[in-house]
């Protein structure tokens, strides 16, 4: 059978990871969440704190990044190292969220990873989500998926999310932070997210998520 690529992308919030997850379970195919790399290269720039204005600062941070991903055994699901170390948790923080969309409009951040991602789905069967996937990562995916949702469904998604986690935030925060990230992610000069032509688009409002996941697994068999 012939293996693809599946390219979704779409705004913050709308459920990409956990459908392209489940898509790809079904698919026995590999799920790469781009988003997490941006997150993990901001805990990073963090950690050191780089100036993202200094380009030879920001060159420096980015020679020792290391970004993999490995299976928890108990959970079975994947997780993000950076540097070696786990941080799963740490990029979901809302410190994080605050500062990834400022991180990820930087040329060289985006050259780094956009490489990375390429060769990470160079023998195809992969699902990767983020906000370039199906315009610059990977322009020729077989399918492409644009994602969007109303703001406050995603905002009060993603404050369960946190809650489950430990993590109260008020939902205005989430708001504003999701309203904050489509607007720098939309706008900026390089890459920036928007629908790919070629690309379906699906409203997850108020959609199931079971009814998501069928019907991109649905799209993805016509093409097999
Ligand atoms: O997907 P997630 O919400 O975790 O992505 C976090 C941030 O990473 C986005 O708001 C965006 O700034 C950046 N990102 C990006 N390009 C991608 C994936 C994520 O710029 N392909």
């Amino acid at each position: 059978m012939r293996k693809i690529v599946i390219a979704i992308d779409g705004f913050s919030g709308c459920g990409k990871s956990s459908t392209a997850k489940q898509v790809a379970k079904k698919l026995g195919y590999t799920y790469i969440d781009s988003g997490a790399m941006y997150r993990a290269t901001t805990l990073h720039f963090l950690n050191r704190f780089t100036v993202l204005t200094n380009p030879k600062d920001v060159d420096r941070a980015l020679k020792s990044l290391e970004i993999s991903f490995h299976k928890n055994e108990e959970t079975g699901l994947q997780e993000t190292y950076l540097n070696g170390l786990n941080v799963e948790r740490k990029i979901r923080t809302m410190q994080v969220s605050e500062k990834v969309s400022e991180v990820s409009k930087i040329k060289e951040v985006r050259r780094e990873l956009v490489s990375q991602q390429q060769r990470l789905g160079k023998h195809k069967g992969v699902v990767m989500d983020g906000r370039d996937i199906g315009t610059v990562v990977f322009p020729s995916a077989e399918l492409k998926v644009f994602m969007t949702a109303d703001l406050k469904i995603r905002a009060e998604r993603r404050q369960q999310e946190l809650l489950e986690k430990g993590e109260m935030v008020e939902l205005e925060k989430i708001i504003h932070n999701l309203s904050e990230r489509d607007r720098i992610d939309s706008s900026r000069a390089e890459s920036p997210l928007k629908k790919a032509e070629d690309a379906v688009e699906i409203d997850t409002s108020l959609l199931d998520f079971e009814d998501q996941v069928c019907e991109i697994t649905h799209l993805a068999q016509q093409k097999i």
